[in-house]
């Protein structure tokens, strides 16, 4: 393998920069060419295709977003556009490819493979921590701790005012990024889509605190819930319990951004530099993650196949030390 390609793509994390400048350095590292593709599948169908070397990842380690930019593509999902993409390809003579991404990418870069015969090693890049194989994906600690930043304030002027807040956090699919801020935020309440709270529920327990004289409250609801966002659950609780003082907070794409933490860029190190490596001795459709503090392959099939469960005892955590 002589020349290879990196590319970011789906929602942008918190320590992609840092994975970029891991494959980067560990590509030129084994005297391999390597080539940065912009904007992720659309850039590979429109070429756009830049060479990479030492400098061009220089000071970025700590910087949010990506400077390969990143694009949810539409165009890749059709067999034309994956066929533009590997032409592209041809004409840069690029024979592998590092993803740093989540399940959509990989979807993308499996089907890819299976078509075309370009082999592609992920990085596990999403803040939403959803993936087989790896115990933290890159950006989550960042997108918690940023969080936490917000629930910590929110809970300053909550307490002033003796009331309860609903605060969104991200997720569609994934309650990751709720149940850990619950936890770091000292919730009374964590509503993910994994398992089912009614509003019934959310009535319930805030009428218990009220009993304890507690006098405000924090629910953490994952935007996935399958009760609705919290825009939509805190008007269902208004509705029954006139005499509550509720507010709403959704904290949105804040918790994509910002300078990634400690683990963040580690993580995003260590998976950068095993990704070209593997990508190196041959292997394919695989993603390179850490379990156990040991690092892992697991091919594509499984990272998108096999989901990641929220352990019953984080959420069980929540309303015992809530009481
Ligand atoms: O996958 C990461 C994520 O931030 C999810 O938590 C969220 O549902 C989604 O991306 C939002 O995507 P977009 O920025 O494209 O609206």
């Amino acid at each position: 393998m002589n020349r290879i390609a990196v590319f970011t793509s789906g929602g942008d994390a918190p320590g992609m920069n840092a994975c970029i400048r891991a494959v980067v350095r560990c590509a030129i590292y084994h005297d391999v060419e390597i080539y940065g593709i912009k904007r992720g599948f659309d850039g590979m169908i429109k070429g756009n295709i830049y060479p990479m070397n030492s400098h061009s990842v220089s000071n970025i380690i700590q910087k949010g977003g990506t400077i390969l930019k990143s694009a949810r593509s539409k165009e890749f999902m059709t067999e034309e556009g994956r066929k533009k993409a590997y032409q592209q390809l041809r004409n840069f003579d690029i024979d592998g490819l590092i993803a740093i991404g989540g399940n959509g990418t990989f979807t993308g870069a499996k089907i890819f493979h299976e078509e075309f015969g370009i082999p592609t090693v992920g990085c596990p890049g999403t803040i939403d921590n959803d993936l087989f194989g790896t115990d933290n994906t890159i950006g989550y600690d960042t997108a918690v701790n940023t969080a936490l930043d917000a629930i910590d304030k929110i809970r300053d002027t909550a307490d002033s005012h003796n009331r309860i807040f609903f605060i969104e956090v991200m997720g569609r699919d994934s309650g990751y990024i709720a149940i850990q801020s619950a936890i770091g935020g000292g919730a009374e309440l964590v509503m993910v889509p994994e398992t089912r709270t009614t509003i019934e529920d959310v009535i319930e327990t805030l009428k218990e605190g009220r009993l304890k004289h507690k006098t405000s409250a924090i629910v953490i609801v994952a935007e996935g819930d399958e009760e609705g966002n919290a825009t939509e659950i805190a008007a269902k609780v208004k509705e029954k319990t006139l005499d509550l003082d509720i507010k709403v907070t959704t904290l949105g794409h804040i918790q994509r951004g910002g300078s990634p933490t400690a683990r963040d860029r580690i993580l995003a190190s260590r998976t950068g530099l095993a990704a070209v490596e593997g990508l190196l001795n041959g292997m394919k459709s695989v993603m390179a993650g850490i379990v156990n503090d040991e690092l892992v392959y697991t091919s594509f099939a499984d990272t998108i196949q096999k989901g990641k469960p929220i352990h019953e005892d984080l959420i069980r955590m929540v309303s015992v030390l809530s009481i």
